[in-house]
């Protein structure tokens, strides 16, 4: 099983558009795929049409030895299921640091769902507390989506310190750039820049209305409008990463 966590210090740059949208295509692909809804917010979860229930909450699931599968639900697409998030993950970073051994309570999860997925996508909430850092040392990949913007370049650069410190190899990071707007001269300006200096992937996602209403029609992007713009740039994100994981990809 692979494991790829859609994570970044900054908020509402597209870490969970990118997952359902990934995870879709995961499954199209035929691999086995969850997605793990790690934040409160349950957005992978309601983009779905999945209730936010987490069943005991996040204490059972982080905090105990006892079946960490139970809340999983069914998406409705073929092979892709979701374990979902709700507001009881609010009180993910107490429990976990709580933990005589912090790093195990994510790695049972990871343990529990191995033999039923091939790969399994972890939408975080933004920031970087105690389960997003166990976290980041228990997942083969780190996608970081990133906004051509001056600030959000520097909380790249932060988010890979803390990377450092925590002694994660830097190939982990793959951030790749999101919510691009080619009207704006700042980002096309970024965009070449980040092109020549920094070690991005190559897809860049757009600013695009087929994104924006998936919470409203509950159906990944790349399914309910599969020629826009956005679907094209994440069509070539998963063959990225597929490339990364060792993946078959079409
Ligand atoms: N490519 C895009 N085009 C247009 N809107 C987008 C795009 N990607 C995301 N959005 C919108 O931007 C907002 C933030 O996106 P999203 O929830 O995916 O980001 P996030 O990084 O997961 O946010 P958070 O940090 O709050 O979890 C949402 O309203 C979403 O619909
Ligand atoms: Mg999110």
């Amino acid at each position: 099983m692979h494991a790829v966590a859609l994570t970044a210090l900054k908020g509402g740059v597209g870490k969970t558009s990118t997952t359902v949208n990934l995870a879709a295509l995961a499954a199209a692909a035929g691999h086995r795929t969850l997605i793990w809804d790690i934040d409160p917010q349950a957005g992978a979860t309601s983009c779905l049409g999945v209730k936010p229930k987490l069943r005991g909450g996040a204490q059972r699931l982080l905090g105990t030895d006892r079946d960490h599968t139970g809340s999983i639900r069914p998406s409705g697409l073929p092979r892709l299921d979701v374990l979902p998030g709700d507001v009881s993950l609010r009180e993910a970073d107490v429990i976990v640091s709580g933990n005589r051994k912090p790093r195990r309570s994510l790695k049972r999860v990871l343990a529990a769902v191995s033999r039923d997925y091939d790969v399994v996508l972890v939408d975080c909430p933004p920031g970087i507390g105690p389960a997003t850092e166990v976290l980041v040392r228990s997942v083969d990949l780190l996608l970081v989506p990133v906004v051509p913007a001056p600030l959000d370049l520097r909380a790249l650069d932060r988010f890979s310190d803390v990377l450092g410190d925590l002694g994660a190899p830097p190939e982990l990071l793959a951030p790749f750039l999101s919510l691009v707007d080619r009207r704006k001269p700042l980002h096309r300006r970024l965009m070449d820049e980040v092109r020549t200096n920094r070690s991005f992937l190559g897809a860049a996602v757009p600013v695009s209305s087929a994104v924006e209403r998936m919470p409203l029609e509950q159906i990944p992007t790349v399914v309910a409008a599969p020629r826009s713009l956005a679907s094209i740039a994440m069509r070539e994100l998963w063959a990225e990463v597929a490339e990364r994981l060792d993946l078959p990809h079409p």
